[in-house]
């Protein structure tokens, strides 16, 4: 890798796709999410080679319950896999897996194989692999202003309390830094109710290429892009 790049110490992906690469192939969509999963390991083991310190991958919004059971049970199914298959390879690698979202409704079994890899790799020094999975923003919100809102009922902390900070604090990120570089595939100019409040200040690369096509060449493409972006947070060209 180029010495003079500037690497994200965080990037967030939205996974957009593989619907559309299936059909494409004539194929069902589930054949599209088998190879979206490849995506997945290519990219976590190329962000832990160069450095990065968060990776985080949209994996299933609120809103995807909206998809026929069929297809969800298949997502489900496929996550019980990654984790069975992948568990070994990411202590290996160092990387710590984190969720974001709530893990609490999904299936039992599932949510307890998350915990119980979240536990065995939470130790890990190395990249942080942050599953974003019955993640929604909007939810995400609702639940810090109520808990905001109960602390300051009960007196644990006075309105003025009340700051970015504090706000920070209480959502599902807290600890993690904001992105540097949100990613997303398939051509997309949409955030679909991710991460609203942390890529206030985050560089956005939208690809035509479809996520299962998604490699560790495309990776490079937009960290060059990235790179080449001036980030002024509001102020003025650095002289
Ligand atoms: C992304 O691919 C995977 C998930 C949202 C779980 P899609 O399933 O949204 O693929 P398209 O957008 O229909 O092509
Ligand atoms: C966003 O993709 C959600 C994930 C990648 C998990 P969608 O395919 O669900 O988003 P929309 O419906 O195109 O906005
Ligand atoms: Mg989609």
């Amino acid at each position: 890798m180029d010495k003079n790049l500037k690497l994200p110490s965080h990037i967030a992906i939205i996974m957009d796709g593989n619907g559309r690469w299936a059909k494409k192939r004539n194929m069902p969509r589930a054949f599209g999410h088998k190879q979206g999963a490849k995506s997945v390991r290519a990219i976590t083991t190329a962000c832990a080679e160069l450095g990065v310190k968060y990776l985080t991958l949209y994996a299933f919004s609120t809103e995807n319950w909206k998809r026929p059971e069929q297809e969800v049970g298949f997502l489900m199914k496929l996550l019980s896999d990654y984790l069975d298959k992948e568990t070994k390879t990411l202590i290996k690698n160092n990387v710590r897996l984190m969720t974001i979202g709530e893990i609490d409704m999904m299936d039992p079994h599932l949510c307890k194989k998350l915990k119980d890899v979240k536990k065995l790799t939470s130790k890990n020094t190395g990249l942080k692999l942050v599953l974003a999975l019955n993640y929604g923003s909007k939810r995400e919100i609702t639940r810090a202003v109520r808990s905001i809102a109960a602390d300051v009922k009960n007196k644990k902390i006075r309105v003025s309390d009340i700051n970015e900070e504090l706000i920070s604090k209480r959502l599902y990120t807290a600890g993690i830094p904001d992105p540097d570089l949100l990613i997303r595939t398939s051509g997309e100019i949409r955030v679909s109710n991710f991460l609203l409040w942390q890529i206030a200040y985050s560089e956005i690369y939208v690809t035509d290429v479809l996520w299962p096509d998604f490699g560790k060449n495309n990776l490079m493409l937009a960290l060059e892009e990235y790179s080449s972006r001036e980030r002024r947070y509001g102020g003025i060209k650095a002289k």
